[in-house]
């Protein structure tokens, strides 16, 4: 796909529903028995992957005009599924579902494609065995496939090692199965949509300074959730206008749950022009941002910020390498273990594209200046595609990115809502 510098545009645009929020809304309704309307849902293929999941255990998903009726069961009424579970590209559902398996009686395989196969999956296998569940990561190194043999869960304090979201919802979901209280203890917050979705469901779940806890037993109750916007599809929109002089963008109905906005933090640390709207709180934060493009400045990031931000890092990248002075990136090692190695990946096609940047082993440092038009990959890697199309459209010269049609797996319409911007913008809200 080739991509040229564009101008200025104006545009209200919509983004599709959170990723994140999402997988939580069909897990939870598919363990509340009864049924549970889901709107907004995206339609992203890792999403997709969830839903295969859940209706090879059993439950059943309907959807009439982009409305999902999940009827949910308890877990012990859930199939045991007749072949491998697929997770796709998705970490996110290999995780939690393995949490919410390891208190069940079921037998369950759980694969993913080249890039889920290579990540780290001991970080949910150890805790959940301390647990008492039976399960196993098949390859070397703690990798996929998952085998879940199932069992009785005995509820315990976690302190997890690194923040993460997915290991947390993950002992979330199976101190839902445990006897006794579970707590997890975080070393920095991290996104809080599985409490918040445990909590729509009618579960008593009790956040206190640095530690959340749940009883096990609960009953959980089918629920009507709207789904919000996605603040990290909505990210790389946001950035390409800020990095725009004379742009002006409005993103309607985006989630703005402060354990993610930290890139809009960011934005304004670097000298955006961005007003934001907050509609509700409850049961996420929902609302909308305005940017005006202009002159951006660099900005340092590190420690408790970088959950907050970790997904929008290789956007904010791109901002940086567009910005006047020096950008630093620290404590965000985590980014290695994505659906790509993010750290050495981007920076390889940065620097395609003229960048100056240094590889640090928790981050990078970027020098910004102008961005030059190359041949660029996007290593299989949807953040990576779509960050690197906003550089592109930024770049002097033309930019051919090889790899974009993996935006799928969070982003369907990423390039036709590019396009439309590219050619000034309309209003489509
Ligand atoms: C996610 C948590 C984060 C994030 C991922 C989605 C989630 O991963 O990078 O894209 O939905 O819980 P980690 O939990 O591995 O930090």
């Amino acid at each position: 796909m080739r991509f040229k510098q564009i101008e200025a545009f104006r545009g209200d645009i919509r983004v599709p529903g959170d990723k994140s929020i999402s997988h939580r809304a069909l897990l939870i309704a598919a363990l509340a028995p009864g049924v549970s309307r889901l709107v907004g849902l995206s339609d992203a293929e890792d999403v997709a992957a969830t839903k295969r999941c859940i209706c090879q255990l059993g439950i059943a998903v309907e959807e009439h005009a982009g409305r999902f009726c999940v009827t949910g069961r308890s877990l012990s009424h859930w199939r045991e599924p007749q072949a491998a579970l697929d997770c796709d590209n998705s970490g996110t559902t290999m995780r939690l579902l393995a949490g919410l398996l390891a208190g069940s009686s079921l037998q369950a395989t759980l694969v993913g494609d080249a890039s889920l196969s290579r990540r780290p999956m001991q970080r949910i296998v150890d805790p959940l065995t301390l647990m008492g569940g039976q399960l196993q990561a098949k390859t070397s190194g703690g990798r996929p496939p998952l085998v879940v043999a199932g069992g009785k869960l005995t509820a315990r304090d976690h302190r997890l090692p690194i923040a993460s979201a997915q290991v947390k919802s993950a002992l979330l979901l199976a101190g839902l199965s445990a006897t006794g209280t579970t707590r997890i203890w975080e070393k920095h917050p991290t996104r809080d949509h599985t409490e918040r979705m445990l909590r729509a469901f009618g579960c008593n779940i009790d956040y206190h300074t640095g530690y959340v806890e749940l009883r096990g037993g609960q009953a959980l109750n089918p629920c009507d959730f709207e789904v919000p916007g996605d603040i990290s599809g909505a990210a790389f929109f946001l950035v390409l206008a800020a990095v725009t002089p004379g742009a002006e963008l409005t993103v309607l109905n985006v989630g703005l749950n402060p354990t993610r906005t930290g890139v809009l933090d960011v934005l304004q640390a670097m000298g955006a022009r961005l007003t934001i709207t907050v509609q509700r709180t409850e049961p996420e934060p929902v609302g909308s941002v305005h940017v005006l493009g202009g002159k951006l400045r660099g900005f340092s990031v590190g420690g408790a910020d970088i959950p907050r931000l970790i997904d929008e890092l290789p956007i904010l990248a791109v901002a940086a390498a567009l910005a006047a002075g020096k950008t630093e990136v620290r404590d965000a090692a985590e980014l290695r273990v994505k659906e790509s190695d993010r750290i050495t990946a981007l920076l390889g096609e940065l620097t395609q594209m003229g960048v100056r940047c240094q590889e640090l082993p928790d981050g990078f440092v970027i020098e910004g200046g102008k961005l030059k038009g190359a041949h660029v990959n996007s290593h299989g890697d949807h953040r990576l595609a779509m960050s690197l199309a906003v550089a592109g459209c930024r770049a002097e010269g033309t930019t051919t990115l090889q790899g974009a049609e993996c935006v799928a797996v969070s982003y369907r319409g990423f390039f036709a809502t590019l396009e439309q911007l590219a050619r000034g913008g309309k209003q489509h809200a």
